[in-house]
C-alpha cells in the first residue's frame, strides 16, 4: 500500500532547515566539525534550582495523574504576579491558559479562529510556526512585507480592503525572529485600532520577551484595549533556557483564552504537573539569572557586531532576541546557495534569509547561542567567505 500524506502537512516550510541538518550530519560523520551559528536552541542549561524543584515536585502522586487542561490554579496565580510586576499588566485568571510549548499554541490559533478559506495575517520575514499553523487550518496566508524602510513593523494601510475582509487573525512577533527588530508602544497602539476596525484578533509571539537589548521590549497587553482584540504568548524557552521542557503559555482576551482552553481539552492534552509547578518556581525566582542571560547575549551580540561592522557588512544592530540579520552584499544574493557553499566550504552553518519568507531573500540568519570564542570564529570565517564571494 501507499501511504499518501495530506496536503496539508506537504505545505509546510521546512526544506531548507531539513536539508541542512542532513548535510552538517554528512560532514561530521567524515569528522568535520561545523560551527552551528543556524539553530534556536538556547546552548546554556536551566538553572539547577529550576532542576531540583522539578525532581521534588515530580515525586509529589498529585502530579502523576491527568493535569488540568487550562493548567494548574498555583501556575496561573504565578503567571498573573509576573505579567503585573513586569509589565503593569492584569489579568484574571480566566485570561490565561497553559500550553506545552508556544509552537502549539500558535498553531491552535488558526484552528479555533480560521476556516478554510479565510485569511490569517503573517509578517515575511517570520517564524515558519505561523504559516504552517494556518496552512493545517486550511487558511490562506497574507504576508505583510517587514524590510528595513519600515523598520521591521508592518505598514498596516498597505492591506487590502479584501484581504481585511477575510483576515481573522493576525500574528505579530517582536524582539522578531529572524531580524532582531523591537516594537513599539505607539506601533501596538496602531495594531489595536486595526484590529478593532476590521475585526481580527491578535496573537502577539513573546518569545524573546526578555532578550532585549536597551529598552525592555514592550507587552503587548500593555497597550490600551490589547485584551479586547488579542492574546499574548509567552514561552519558558529562551528567558529561563527551557526549550526542552514545552512550557508556555497564552494570555489575554477571555473568548480566545476559552477557545484555546477547548483545542488543548481535545487534542494536546495538559502538561505533566511537576513541570508546570516548576514553571511556576521560575516565574517567581529567577530576577537575576534572567537579567545575567540577557548581559550573555548582550556581549555575544556585541563581540558578532564588532566584526561585521569593521568588515563593513551591513548588519541591523539588534534590539533583541539572540538572532543577526546580516545583508549579503548584492540585492540579488542568492541567499539559500550562499548558505550552502558556506556550509560546505567553511563549515559554518547559518540560515537563509529567504526560509523565512520572500522578504529575507539576500539576507543570513545568524545565531549567538554557542561561546564568544565560538561566535568569534564563526564570524571570521563567515565575513571571509562573503568578502571572498561578492569581491
Ligand atoms: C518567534 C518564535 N516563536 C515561537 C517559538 C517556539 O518556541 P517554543 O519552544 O515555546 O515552542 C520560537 C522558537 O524558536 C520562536 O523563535
Amino acid at each position: 500500500m501507499e501511504i499518501k500524506s495530506s496536503d496539508r502537512i506537504n505545505r509546510r516550510t521546512a526544506h531548507f532547515l531539513a536539508q541542512q541538518q542532513n548535510h552538517i550530519q554528512r560532514l561530521n560523520d567524515q569528522g568535520i566539525k561545523v560551527i552551528n551559528l543556524g539553530r534556536g536552541n538556547p546552548d546554556l542549561p536551566t538553572s539547577p534550582n529550576i532542576v531540583e524543584k522539578l525532581n521534588e515536585e515530580s515525586l509529589n502522586p498529585k502530579n502523576h495523574g491527568y493535569p488540568p487542561y487550562g493548567g494548574k490554579e498555583s501556575l496561573k496565580i504565578e503567571i498573573i504576579n509576573f505579567y503585573l510586576k513586569e509589565y503593569g499588566v492584569h489579568l484574571q485568571r480566566d485570561e490565561v491558559t497553559i500550553f506545552n510549548g508556544s509552537l502549539a499554541a500558535l498553531t491552535a490559533l488558526p484552528m479555533i479562529l480560521v476556516n478554510p478559506n479565510e485569511v490569517i495575517l503573517s509578517p515575511d520575514p517570520a517564524f515558519f510556526g505561523y504559516q504552517n499553523g494556518a496552512y493545517m487550518a486550511g487558511g490562506k496566508v497574507y504576508r505583510m512585507e517587514l524590510t528595513a524602510k519600515n523598520r521591521y513593523l508592518p505598514d498596516l494601510k498597505q492591506i487590502p480592503a479584501d484581504i481585511r475582509k477575510k483576515a481573522k487573525l493576525m500574528f505579530l512577533n517582536y524582539p522578531h525572529n529572524p531580524t532582531g527588530a523591537g516594537a513599539t508602544s505607539d506601533f501596538f497602539e496602531n495594531v489595536v485600532h486595526f484590529a478593532e476596525k476590521n475585526e481580527i484578533v491578535v496573537a502577539h509571539d513573546f518569545a524573546y520577551s526578555d532578550i532585549s537589548f536597551g529598552k525592555k521590549a514592550p507587552s503587548f497587553l500593555a497597550t490600551r484595549n490589547a485584551k479586547t482584540v488579542g492574546v499574548e504568548i509567552y514561552t519558558l524557552s529562551k528567558t529561563f533556557n527551557m526549550a526542552g521542557w514545552r512550557i508556555a503559555f497564552a494570555v489575554g482576551n477571555r473568548k480566545v483564552i476559552k477557545l484555546l482552553k477547548q483545542y488543548v481539552q481535545s487534542s494536546l492534552g495538559g502538561t505533566f504537573g511537576a513541570i508546570q509547578d516548576a514553571a511556576s518556581f521560575a516565574l517567581k525566582t529567577q530576577d537575576m539569572e534572567r537579567a545575567n542571560l540577557k548581559q550573555t547575549y548582550l556581549t555575544r551580540r556585541n563581540v558578532a557586531l564588532s566584526i561585521l561592522k569593521e568588515a563593513k557588512i551591513e548588519v541591523l544592530p539588534s534590539a533583541g532576541t539572540f538572532f543577526l540579520w546580516v545583508k549579503l552584499p548584492l540585492d540579488s544574493a542568492d541567499d539559500i546557495e550562499f548558505a550552502k557553499k558556506l556550509l560546505e566550504k567553511k563549515h559554518i552553518a547559518v540560515v537563509a534569509g529567504s526560509t523565512f519568507g520572500s522578504k529575507g531573500r539576500g539576507y543570513l540568519r545568524v545565531s549567538l547561542v554557542s561561546s564568544t570564542t565560538v561566535i568569534k570564529e564563526g564570524m571570521t570565517r563567515l565575513v571571509d567567505f562573503i568578502k571572498n564571494s561578492y569581491n
